[in-house]
């Protein structure tokens, strides 16, 4: 018996045998503020992520239990409402509700939830409990529902019921992930294309470092930033008024997107080479370029620190430390910003020193402690 298995057994003795599901965490590694300007992204799926356990109990209520806050709470399917005092549990409330929206009848279930994505840290974790709640209640129910409609239907809870204005890529990556593969994804269409990563088989590792600075100022910000896209977008339709968002707008154009005001420019800039960086990025890698996708990476950086003003010191500072261990071939802020982590490239027999010396140096300078995380692309969200 698993633990999820044992943990269940134990928090509900009179349920029946539980339905297990895991969805993964993400880490971005390229294409960062495109989604929601209807661009590319390339995330892949991590090997930390959500596991729940569940079965339905034949009553009108779902009862929830978390393993990580020791935590037990229930609501009526009947009336599905967020909670101010118990707030773990509105993403797992918001799927239910956005599956009743679309007129499934949502049944009483017990349900044990445990995860290890670091919270706060820019790598998912809400999306990760969206996806599982998702997954989890499909195949309780036996409703027939598309993979990719799930995705949206996760998106639409973040956004409607938790009330997070997100883009697509977190939750697709969580559900559409492959092992040892990162997830091309075109944020319009919502084609996507699984390429494999050469990292290990070069001698490379995916490096997480989490710069522990809480993402505090991340909502408002982040709906600035949509927002001043959106303000770019109407200003360049006077000179190209067939374009929808930013994503229309090619790297042939910069010239032009120079003559927006001082920092509409700047986003749409970094919007716009971003989503260039992605598809060359992608060619890269098919190529076996390792050199060139690493510098794509910290190339990224750049243009978030200084374009589209989403770093902050301390992410800088984890950025600039990493590339100079040598054999480092590029490092960048993953997720909203404003904290959370970045991702580099490390040769894998520098793993030590990377995480020595650039940790050392980084507590010295802000007092604040690292954690270092080396994650492989794994497989999206499943039934165990
Ligand atoms: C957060 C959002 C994503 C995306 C990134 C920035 O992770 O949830 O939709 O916009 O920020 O790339």
């Amino acid at each position: 018996m698993t633990n999820m298995q044992a943990e269940f057994k134990r928090r509900f003795p009179l349920s029946g045998e539980p339905t297990l599901v895991r969805a993964p965490g993400r880490v971005n590694l390229l294409g960062e503020h495109t989604d929601y300007n209807e661009g590319f992204v390339f995330p892949m799926a991590i090997d930390a992520g959500i596991t729940m356990a569940g079965a339905l109990n034949g009553s009108g209520l779902v009862n929830l239990y978390s393993l990580d806050y020791d935590a037990k709470a229930s609501f009526p399917v009947e009336e599905i409402l967020s909670s101010t005092t118990e707030k773990w549990t509105n993403y797992f409330r918001g799927v239910c509700k956005e599956f009743q929206l679309l007129d499934f009848a949502l049944q009483g279930m017990d349900v044990v939830i445990q995860g290890n994505v670091p919270q706060g840290a820019g790598l998912s974790s809400s999306a990760a409990l969206e996806v599982a709640t998702a997954v989890l209640l499909r195949a309780l129910h036996g409703w027939d529902y598309d993979d990719v409609d799930l995705v949206k239907l996760t998106q639409r809870a973040e956004n409607d019921f938790v009330g997070v204005a997100s883009g697509i890529m977190d939750q697709f990556a969580s559900m559409m992930g492959r092992k040892d593969h990162a997830l091309f994804l075109d944020c319009r269409s919502l084609d996507y294309e699984l390429i494999p990563t050469p990292f290990e088989e070069q001698g490379y590792a995916v490096v997480v470092l989490n710069s522990r600075v809480q993402r505090g100022l991340v909502d408002s910000a982040y709906n600035t930033r949509r927002q001043e896209c959106n303000d770019a977008v109407k200003l360049l339709q006077r000179e190209l008024p067939a374009i929808r968002s930013l994503r229309d707008v090619g790297v042939e154009y910069l010239q032009l997107i120079q003559n927006l005001p001082g920092t509409l420019a700047q986003r749409a800039r970094h919007v716009v080479t971003e989503n260039d960086r992605v598809l060359q990025g992608i060619k890269w890698l098919k190529a076996g370029d390792l050199d060139s996708f690493g510098r794509a990476l910290t190339a990224s950086h750049r243009s978030l620190q200084h374009d589209f003003e989403v770093s902050c010191p301390e992410l800088d500072l984890l950025v600039e430390l990493a590339l100079k261990v040598p054999g480092v071939l590029g490092s960048r802020m993953t997720g909203a910003g404003f904290g959370g982590c970045t991702v580099s490239l490390v040769p894998r027999r520098q793993l030590s020193l990377f995480e020595e010396t650039v940790t050392k140096d980084y507590l010295a300078q802000t007092n604040l402690q690292a954690e270092m995380y080396v994650f492989s692309a794994s497989p999206g969200a499943r039934l165990l």
